[in-house]
Formats: structure tokens, sequence, C-alpha cells
């Protein structure tokens, strides 16, 4: 060899070794439904920087969540397993929940911490709080948080501002539980949030964590699990009144906003090139809410069921020169997002049940998904009828249906509270590349020999994954202890309403 081939080889052997794992961010939206941004097509949203990073991006058109409510889907995205292992059923958890996220569950920031990230998390946590703070983030790998335990409706709002100077809150919030804490670690730093400045403070917490990341030469982990636009709505200065959607608009610009903040500062560091960006929801559109409540775009119903407005989401992958922009139709869920970072990064892979997959490659080459089926749970799992709903290929099978409070006041009568729970034998069965908002039930008429096949094998991988699953102890059956919810003056009297500090 000459000298030039040999530091050619050189070069070729030590590349991958002394390539720097890239960073990651993952941005979470509250609610966000299938049809609400303008790049899955809705008409009136003004979302510039999430539109742009779907451009340049790969968009996916096929990403689901595990069940249509806010605890169960972050405990299943940031575990990368199914919420009845955790405990994370029924329903969600409230401020003076007893339960939380187990703390023996291992959360992608405990993958990536061990293997020398640096960990942060900025927003809505809702995966309990505890007994002194016992299932805080801080617990679960983050070695930085600012935010909010729980959800921001879970507290007296009626007499706050949510949009300057002083357009009152005017959604239903919880008025009997404490006012809003905003944590910084575990420390309560203010109560109540001051919603005008809220969304601010978290992008300077942003750039102040990617910047100390950056001067350390440690790779960084950022979760960004943004309130918006859930109800109640509120935003800065910067975006009130601005959008043509009133204040759920207003809402969806300024979490926009935050991700044009946050590719600003990963240009301004130079780390852009080596960072994937990560967007999606929790679950479907509250249709409750009506105007203030989004859209699952021509998707069935939305949050609370297992239609698939309430389970499909929008998903961006975001890393210029890695990822090529496109579309793709590739199943994948939030389950598969541990696993993905897993390889992505290097890390170690936790010696658990993991019920997703590696969609590296779907991600990096355009290839395919090795998912072949995705399985829905109902906001009541049951052990005994299992899982709800079953996507196979580009079909997709109802075991059994639930309207839900959630996906009310549109004029599909599936949807709402009053479509209980119904078992379907024979399942009901859709094509969803053609009949993507399930209208035409394929077995309607009766069973071809084709659908036939089609149907065995759908209740083949259902049995199958019920008897697989094991439920956890639910966490929410715990109850609840109002003696537990976070007060930032923890002797005071009367409670709830003395808790209130400002800093
Ligand atoms: C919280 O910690 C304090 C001080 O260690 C202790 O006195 C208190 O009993 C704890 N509260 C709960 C609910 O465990
Ligand atoms: C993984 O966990 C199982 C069960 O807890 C244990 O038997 C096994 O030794 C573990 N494997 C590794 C590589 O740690
Ligand atoms: C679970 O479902 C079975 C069968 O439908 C029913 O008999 C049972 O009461 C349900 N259990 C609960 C806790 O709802
Ligand atoms: C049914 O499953 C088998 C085994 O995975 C597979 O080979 C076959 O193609 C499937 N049939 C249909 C119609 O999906």
């Amino acid at each position: 060899m000459t000298a030039q081939q040999i530091l050619l080889y050189l070069c070729l052997v030590l590349a991958p070794t002394t390539a720097k794992p890239p960073n990651i961010v993952l941005m979470l939206a509250d609610d966000l439904g299938y049809g609400d941004l303008s790049c899955y097509g809705h008409p009136s949203s003004l979302t510039p920087n999430l539109d742009q990073l779907a451009t340049q991006g790969l968009r996916f058109t096929d990403f689901y969540t595990t069940g249509s409510m806010c605890t169960p889907s972050r405990a299943a995205l940031l575990t990368g397993r199914f919420q009845t292992r955790s405990g994370l059923y029924t329903d969600v958890l409230l401020p003076g929940s007893r339960g939380g996220l187990p703390l023996s569950e291992i959360t992608t920031a405990e993958v990536l911490q061990a293997h020398g990230y640096s960990t942060a998390m900025v927003g809505k946590w809702h995966l309990g709080y505890g007994a002194n703070g016992t299932f805080l983030p801080t617990h679960q790998g983050f070695q930085r948080f600012l935010g909010v335990p729980y959800s921001h409706h879970m507290a007296p709002c009626q007499n706050l501002v949510c949009f300057p100077p002083d357009i009152k809150c005017f959604e239903p919030c919880d008025e009997n539980y404490v006012s809003l804490p905003l944590f910084w670690n575990e420390q309560i730093i203010q109560q109540p949030v001051d919603f005008t400045h809220l969304e601010p403070m978290y992008d300077a917490f942003v750039e102040c964590f990617i910047a100390d990341a950056v001067e350390n030469s440690t790779p960084f982990f950022l979760y960004f699990a943004s309130h918006h636009p859930h109800i109640p709505q509120f935003a800065s200065e910067e975006y009130t009144g601005k959008s043509l959607r009133g204040h759920y608009g207003d809402a969806l610009m300024e979490l926009d906003g935050s991700v044009g903040q946050l590719i600003e500062t990963l240009q301004k560091f130079k780390v852009e090139d080596n960072t994937l960006v990560f967007f999606t929801s929790d679950n479907g559109p509250d249709t409750q809410q009506k105007f203030n409540g989004g859209t699952s775009g021509l998707l069935k119903c939305g949050k609370g069921t297992t239609y698939d407005g309430g389970v499909r989401q929008p998903a961006i992958a975001y890393w210029p020169g890695r990822i090529a922009p496109g579309v793709t139709h590739e199943l994948a869920s939030i389950l598969d997002i541990l696993p993905t970072f897993v390889s992505l990064t290097g890390a170690t892979k936790p010696n658990v049940t993991l019920d997703g997959y590696d969609i590296t490659h779907v991600l990096l080459k355009g290839g395919h998904s090795k998912r072949k089926s995705i399985f829905f749970y109902p906001v009541f799992p049951n052990q005994t009828q299992g899982v709800f709903a079953v996507r196979y290929g580009k079909y997709k099978a109802h075991f059994f249906t639930q309207g839900n409070q959630h996906s009310e006041t549109t004029p599909d009568e599936d949807c709402s509270r009053t479509a209980t729970l119904t078992s379907h034998d024979p399942p009901l069965l859709f094509d969803l590349d053609s009949d993507p908002a399930e209208h035409y039930n394929l077995l309607a008429g009766g069973i071809t020999p084709d659908l036939q096949q089609i149907m065995e094998n759908i209740t083949l991988e259902k049995d199958k994954f019920d008897t697989k699953m094991t439920f956890g102890e639910s966490q929410v059956a715990k109850g609840i202890d109002p003696q537990l919810e976070p007060c930032c003056n923890p002797t005071c009297t009367p409670k709830p309403f003395c808790c209130r500090c400002s800093s």
C-alpha cells in the first residue's frame, strides 16, 4: 500500500468510530389532529415552520399512536412498550394521582443518558407526580426539566389570562385542583403558571440546553412536549390574534413558532446536520371542543376512540443531509421511536419486552417498515376483550367500537358517547388505502374467499397478541389523594386555594 492508500484506509476504518452520535429532538403536540396542519391539508392553518420540516423531511401518512389519550400514549412513546405493560391505563393521571410511570420502566432518556447524552425535557409530562414528586421527569432520565407535570386544564383557569393583554381563559378547566405549577426540575418556580410568557420561557430553556450541550461537546436528547393546541388555548403576544383559526390557530402558531426557534438554534450552533428532529402528536383531536378542538381531516372520529381519527397522527422526521425529502406510506408507531433512537445512536437496547420496531431504514433509506400490524387499545382496556382494532397492511378490522365524549359534536353518531360499547362478529373491515374515512365495511355484504384469508390472518394476529400481553398493575387505579397535589407552599391552608406563589 502507498502512504495515500494507508491514509485512506485509516480514514475509512476510523470514520465510523469518530463520527459523532446524532442529537435528537423529539417534539410532541397535544391533541393535534391528523387534519390540523397545512402540510396535512388544513386550508387555513398557519404553520410555516412545520410545513418546511415536512417539505424538507420525511412526512408519514400512516403513523399511529397506541391509545387515544394523553397519558397512555406518552407512556408508550417514552418506553417503546404498550401502556398496558407499564400500567398507564385506564384514562389518564390526575394532579393528585398516587401512581405514575413506574420507575422500573426504562425511558428513551435513560437509555440515551447511559450512552453519554445530555438529556432534557420541556413542557407537559403527564406521567405522574406522586408523593413528593416521585414520578417527575428528573427521575426518568431527564437531567433537566422545565414544565408542568400534567395537563394544563387540570387547574383553575377562569380568572387567568390566556392571551395578552387580558383575554381570559374561557374553557372549562377543573376549578377544584391546585393552581397550575411550573417546575424547574423538582422545584415549583411559579404557581399559577403565567400562560402569556410560558412558551418564550420554554424556547429560552431549549436554546440554553443546546448551547450547554454543544459547549460540553456532548450529544443531546431533548423532549419538547408542547401544551399546544390542547384546551384552554393560550399564546404570547407575538402570536395573539395572528392566525385565521381563532384561539386554536394562535396556539398552533405559537407551537409552530417554537419549531422555527428550535431550527434557528440548531443552525446557530451548527448542529442542524447532526440532529434528527422528530415531530408527532399524542392522540387525535378533541372535537368535543368544537372550534377549539381541532380536526382529524378526512379520518373518522377523534380523541378517545380507536377509529383512525383518534389514533392516526401527523409525523415528520427532519434531518438535513441524512433523511431525503418525501412522503412515506409505511406503517409506523410511536412504539418505534425508542428502538429507532437506540439504533441511530448506538445506545444499548433495554433488556425488556419492547413492542416497537427499528424504522431507521424507513427514515434513512426510504426502505420498508418491518411492521405488518398495529394494535389499538381503548381508553378502558380490558384483558378479556383485548385490543379493539387491528391495522393489518392496508386493512383495519374493528372487533369492538365505542364512542367517546372527546369525539362529540361532529355529525357522525359513531363517535359520540351515545355509541356504546359494541362487539362486532364478524368484525368491521375497512380498506384504508381506498377508504381512509372507514365508511364502507368490506364485510357488509358477506365475505369473499380473499377477504376470508385476510380475516383469518387478522384474527390470528389479534389472538396471538392478546394472549402474549401481560397487563401491569394499573397506576391510574391507585386512585387520588388531594394531599399529593403539588403546592409551592406545602404547609399553607386552606388548600388547594392557598397554593399560589410567584417568583
Ligand atoms: C415528603 O417528604 C417530606 C420530607 O422528607 C416528608 O415529611 C413527607 O411525609 C413526604 N410526603 C409524602 C406524601 O410522602
Ligand atoms: C435480561 O433479563 C432477563 C430477565 O430478567 C435475564 O434473565 C437476562 O440475563 C438479562 N439479559 C441481559 C443481557 O442482561
Ligand atoms: C371485561 O370484558 C369481559 C367480557 O366482555 C366482561 O365480562 C368483564 O366484565 C369486563 N371487565 C371489566 C373490568 O370491565
Ligand atoms: C396470511 O399470513 C401468511 C403468513 O404470514 C402470509 O403468507 C399470507 O400472505 C397472508 N395472507 C394475506 C391474504 O394477507
